[in-house]
């Protein structure tokens, strides 16, 4: 991949004609180590948030491992570049044959599920297996979310403990889940979420050998700033030793947005100006549908190649390339006045959910990428020093099978 200083610097040597994911694998690289550091438990990364080659090599060269992955492409994806890896199947509903394949073909042990049916599905379609991982997703609140993803999926509070209790009847280990929502900002969400496990699980008395927390930790978007991340883990780990599971039970989470957001800018071409609104070569069908959708204040600049911007600033409207009204940043995004057709936009912080999200809707969406070195906007990842060597993996907590329970 071609690297440059900054995107002004890729701007003025090539004036790009498609959009340009500007992506940083150092700041991936600091995220994963730093929830290895921090999180006392596995650390999966949920696939969906960035699947670029780029970063899942920064991740797997941190030293993570374990993967949460939702489709039969994410599976081979992953079994393709990191063979030794871990796979969670995490989508709570699989057809049979992508868990007949995820089992059989690639090893998968793990699999979430959310109810009856699809219990009787994980186990007709990997004939009864007896060393099955099962995780039951709980439905709990999101009200703490920069983007809410309830309602969709998760037992409820009075389906759950029957489920758990039929789900223990074929898993060689049982866990729960939840997700509080994506860019949470509270930790107080992730407690409300523990506890509500706790009594699902005391209603259902049943032997649990997993809390996976799911995702949901937060990046910092100009004016979102979130609570430091360790408060998220202190919170967990502080309500974790309280769950009635077992002893020795093991933590896990499945952080996608937190790993990945501040890594990417998209850099995107003005085609033409007028009143008052900016056209640009990328937009909601291409990298920017988060922008688009979350209406969050996604962090602009503006580049020009030669010369520079003159006068004020003023509010613009974006539209994306595409025919569909939807493909519309309604912003107000602040920019120089005077930017014009020919000059570019650079939007902060979209590693996550941003090249992800491209579709080939009008034939457009082909984007390069290329390596850069500046800081991003922001971080929620104070600077650390790496070692020269290889970073070496958290020392996981070894779990020994038929623990005490706690918490009874
Ligand atoms: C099951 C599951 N785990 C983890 C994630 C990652 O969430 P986030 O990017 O908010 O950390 C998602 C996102 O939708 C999810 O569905």
């Amino acid at each position: 991949m071609l690297t440059y200083q900054t995107p002004l610097d890729l701007v003025r040597d090539r004036l790009p004609e498609k959009p340009v994911a500007c992506v940083r694998p150092d700041r991936v690289a600091l995220a994963a180590d730093w929830f290895q550091e921090n999180f006392p438990g596995e650390v999966l990364y949920a696939v969906k948030a960035n699947a670029s080659n780029w970063a899942l090599d920064a991740i797997h060269a941190a030293g993570l491992r374990w993967f949460d992955v939702a489709s039969e492409n994410e599976i081979e994806l992953i079994a393709s570049r990191f063979p030794a890896a871990t796979m969670a199947f995490m989508h709570p509903v699989k057809s049979r044959r992508a868990i007949e394949r995820a089992y059989f073909q690639y090893g998968v042990r793990i699999f979430a599920l959310d109810c009856e049916a699809e219990l009787a599905k994980i186990v007709a379609a990997t004939n009864g297996a007896k060393d099955l991982t099962l995780i039951v997703r709980l439905a709990v609140s999101n009200s703490e979310a920069g983007l809410p993803i309830a309602g969709k999926f998760g037992a409820t509070r009075d389906d759950a403990p029957a489920l758990l209790q039929s789900a223990r009847r074929y898993a060689d280990e049982l866990g729960v889940s939840f997700h509080v929502g994506s860019q949470c900002m509270s930790p107080s969400a992730f407690r409300d979420a523990m506890n509500l496990a706790s009594s699902i699980i005391l209603d259902a008395a049943v032997t649990v050998d997993i809390v996976d927390v799911g995702g949901g930790f937060p990046s910092a978007y100009p004016g979102m700033t979130p609570p430091d991340l360790k408060h998220y883990i202190d919170v967990i780990e502080e309500c974790f030793e309280e769950m009635p599971v077992l002893e020795n039970a093991d933590l896990w989470c499945e952080p996608g947005r937190a790993l990945v957001a501040e890594s990417t800018s998209i850099l995107a071409k003005v085609e033409l100006a007028k009143d008052g609104a900016l056209y640009i070569n990328d937009g909601s069908y291409g990298n920017l549908f988060d922008a688009t959708h979350c209406k969050w204040p996604f962090p602009i600049k503006a580049h020009r190649a030669a010369g520079a911007f003159e006068g004020e600033e003023k509010e613009f409207k974006l539209f994306g390339p595409t025919c569909d009204a939807i493909d519309t940043l309604e912003g107000p995004w602040l920019l120089p006045a005077d930017i014009n057709e020919g000059d570019y936009v650079e939007i902060g912080m979209i590693g996550a959910y941003g090249v992800a999200m491209a579709t080939r809707f009008n034939g457009f969406g082909e984007t390069d990428t290329i390596v850069v070195k500046d800081a991003p906007w922001s971080s929620m990842y104070a600077e650390v020093e790496k070692p020269e060597t290889n970073v070496v993996p958290f020392p996981k907590k070894r779990r020994i099978r038929g623990g005490q329970r706690r918490g009874w």
